[in-house]
């Protein structure tokens, strides 16, 4: 049995020197490997043995020490990510990161603080984040937000807000059992996988999110919206909150958030905006005319992880009014009861009574060092130059007599297939999925691919500051060889 006096090796260097030594190399070796991605694949498939290695491994009882867990690292776990990081990365909606975000995130682990609140620099810092945020957003003075680990996150605690505040009754103390009419939400048939979850996890039930039409362009319909609105509550239903998209994931379609906006204040609901990436729009001038309405939203969520360039995660819900955040998540406990004075003075809990989180990392940072570094203008400035791109490839696609664009492209988000003449539309998708995934294996790029309208099509969605002209170009030409390649075999 382990004593106080045992003599035990430290968890910290028990050689300071040899670990700054070694810790050295590893930022060394990570900026080359930064500043050298093009050089590698866009992805690459894990070799047998290395599956191996990550899957059955015993648990090790005794270390093999830092020198070499840090080799392990460069040998079985750094060559094999899904490429994000990569100028040819257009995959689902991910961002590439930074080094100077990177850099944040390890002086942020070096201090480790807890951001659940307390009365410590990080707290004012998140604090500081989300005001700008707020401010990128046309949110008023009064707002509140917290930093939430992604978009899936932001968008559920915006629901539970809404929830909470147009139920018609308190939620939090009754829940769902009793005599209240149903809650119901409105939202396209576009809208991302989080609003079912979101339903699900609030006890709402999946049935109660409606789903609406969308027009041509994606976006959604919303004479639709009102009908069944009207019909939900002549059911008896209670209509609770209206959520718009900007910048849908299949096409990045926006809807019309102005109409929204409208529809909630009339129907005394509550409209809540998912704009993971499409909000990030409104860092560019030139973009802000798509998000008209935005600003009217009771709440929004976004990413920063996706269209801020930051590294996961780290995601934002802004509320037009801070003390809604309370209301819906605050708690009492003795054990976090504030003070007039020391580290439980002023803030408080601040963050942890604002979402359910109790203990939360200091994610703020990356976003801080990172906004003040290069300035929130160039952040926008590289936005607007991803929009270009997606137009510079639309037209790249419509000049290809192979090719076929699938969707509009009203913003970052390019959906196209190789058109593959005399073939059915089973033999297309069929073709159009080989393509995608030779491009992946033999590391050319990394798209992904959805259905749109029932057609399989290669999608590219550009959240990527590395990108440039030259790879676009690239890869219409991969998949049109590609395409050919495949058709003869
Ligand atoms: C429109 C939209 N909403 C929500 C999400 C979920 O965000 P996250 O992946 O950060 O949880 C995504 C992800 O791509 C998205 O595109």
């Amino acid at each position: 049995m382990t004593t106080p006096s045992d003599p035990l090796p430290p968890l910290d260097p028990s050689d300071w020197e040899a670990y700054r030594a070694l810790a050295h190399r590893m930022l060394d070796d990570s900026l080359d490997y930064l500043r050298d991605v093009r050089t590698r694949p866009a992805w690459r498939p894990m070799p047998a043995e290395v599956r191996h290695a990550l899957t059955d491994e015993p648990l090790p009882r005794t270390g093999v020490g830092d020198a070499q867990a840090y080799d392990d690292f460069v040998r079985l776990v750094r060559p094999f990510p899904n490429g994000n990081i990569h100028p040819r990365f257009w995959g689902w909606v991910m961002g590439t990161g930074t080094p100077q975000a990177a850099m944040a995130d390890f002086l942020s682990s070096v201090m480790n603080p807890n951001v659940g609140g307390l009365e410590q620099s990080p707290v004012l810092v998140e604090r500081q984040v989300v005001r700008w945020c707020a401010q990128l957003m046309g949110f008023p003075e009064g707002s509140g937000g917290i930093l939430l680990s992604g978009g899936t996150m932001a968008n559920v605690m915006g629901l539970a807000v809404a929830r909470q505040e147009r139920a018609g009754y308190d939620v939090r103390a009754e829940g769902h059992g009793g005599a209240h009419p149903r809650l119901v939400v409105y939202a396209s048939t576009e809208v991302h996988g989080w609003l079912k979850k979101a339903c699900e996890l609030l006890g709402l039930g999946n049935t109660a999110f409606r789903r609406v039409p969308v027009r041509d362009d994606f976006s959604v319909d919303p004479a639709a919206m009102a009908a069944m609105i009207a019909e939900d509550r002549a059911a008896g239903l209670r209509p609770c909150c209206i959520i718009g998209t900007a910048g849908t994931v299949q096409t990045g379609a926006t809807d019309d958030l102005d109409a929204l906006a409208d529809l909630a204040t009339r129907e005394g609901c509550w409209f809540h905006v998912d704009g993971a990436f499409g909000a990030m729009a409104a860092l560019a001038p030139s973009l802000q005319p798509q998000l008209r309405g935005m600003g009217r939203a009771d709440s929004l969520a976004f990413d920063l992880h996706k269209w801020g360039y930051l590294p996961f995660d780290i995601a934002v819900l802004l509320t037009r009014e801070d003390a809604a955040l309370v209301r819906t998540f605050s708690m009492q406990a003795a054990y976090l009861a504030s003070e007039t004075r020391g580290l439980m003075a002023q803030t408080g809990i601040f963050f942890a009574d604002r979402g359910i989180e109790l203990t939360r990392s200091f994610k703020a940072l990356k976003a801080w060092m990172q906004f003040r570094a290069v300035g929130t203008d160039l952040l926008g400035a590289h936005i607007a130059r991803n929009v270009a791109q997606a137009r510079h490839l639309e037209a790249l696609v419509r000049a290809e007599p192979t090719l076929e664009l699938l969707a509009p492209v009203p913003l970052n988000i390019v959906n196209f297939r190789y058109a593959a003449a005399g073939r059915d539309d089973a033999a297309r998708d069929a073709l159009n999925r080989a393509i995608l995934i030779e491009l992946q294996e033999r590391g050319i790029a990394a798209p992904s691919g959805t259905t749109i309208r029932g057609r399989f099509a290669i999608r590219v969605a550009i959240t990527n500051h590395r990108s440039g002209d030259d790879d676009f170009a690239a890869l219409v030409a991969a998949v049109v060889r590609l395409g050919r390649e495949l058709s003869t075999d």
